[in-house]
């Protein structure tokens, strides 16, 4: 079959001010990225978290990294270790780390250095709420997402949970970068659709990198 994207070269698409799209940037990586996580998982599995709030989250997740995001009764923290599993998290594999590093310069953001990877994988009718990630004490470094497998849509917002949303569809190998001004936007993800991708069947796998500790 004639494959009309194999020579697609990424390209970038502005989202926001600090904000920007790389279109199928980790695409020729995805392989690697796709067992580097199920290599995590096999260490650290996926779970559904439960707020302090007390709500089981439709997203199942876990992380690599020194340090990794979860919850407790009382809120949202970055711990050293696997609450599951009473270990540290896995270490974040060389893979993760280049391209965090390769698609936060590209955006425009030299010298990224994160410390946590949560690791995000939505099922049929998964979502994630309009949130900010603020549980970071290092807001001059961006986020990174990566997108693989099933598409999604993202809403990206502003400073304010009831500014007006930008809606866009990420698909297998997209890049989401925002930090500066936008570092703090409402941003979320839709209800996964039914549908089957190639690398990873019935789901959609995201990598978001954050940098917790601050830099001296
Ligand atoms: C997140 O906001 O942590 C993840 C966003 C995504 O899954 O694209
Ligand atoms: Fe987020």
């Amino acid at each position: 079959m004639l494959d009309l994207f194999a020579d697609e070269h990424p390209w970038q698409e502005p989202l926001g001010p600090g904000a920007a799209i790389l279109r199928r940037f980790a695409i020729a990586h995805a392989d690697t990225l796709l067992a580097d996580i199920a290599s995590v998982a096999a260490i650290s599995p996926f779970r559904q978290m439960v707020t302090p709030g007390g709500y089981t989250m439709s997203v199942a997740m876990t992380n690599c990294g020194a340090l990794g995001w979860t919850t407790d009764l009382h809120g949202y923290l970055y711990s050293p270790n696997d609450p599951q599993t009473n270990q540290h998290w896995p270490a974040m594999p060389d893979s993760f780390r280049l391209l965090a590093d390769r698609a936060a310069r590209e955006a425009g953001y030299p010298h990224f250095r994160p410390d946590a990877c949560l690791i995000n994988r939505y099922g049929v009718g998964s979502k994630l709420s309009l949130h900010q990630d603020k549980d970071e004490h290092e807001m001059r470094a961006p986020i990174v997402s990566v997108s693989l497998g099933l598409p999604a849509i993202f809403q990206f917002g502003g400073l304010h949970r009831s500014d007006p949303l930008q809606r866009v569809l990420l698909e297998h190998g997209d890049v989401v970068v925002w930090g500066g001004e936008s570092r703090l936007f409402y941003h979320g993800i839709q209800p996964l659709k039914e549908g089957f991708h190639p690398a990873t069947g019935r789901f959609r796998l995201n990598l978001t990198f954050r940098q917790v500790c601050k830099n001296e």
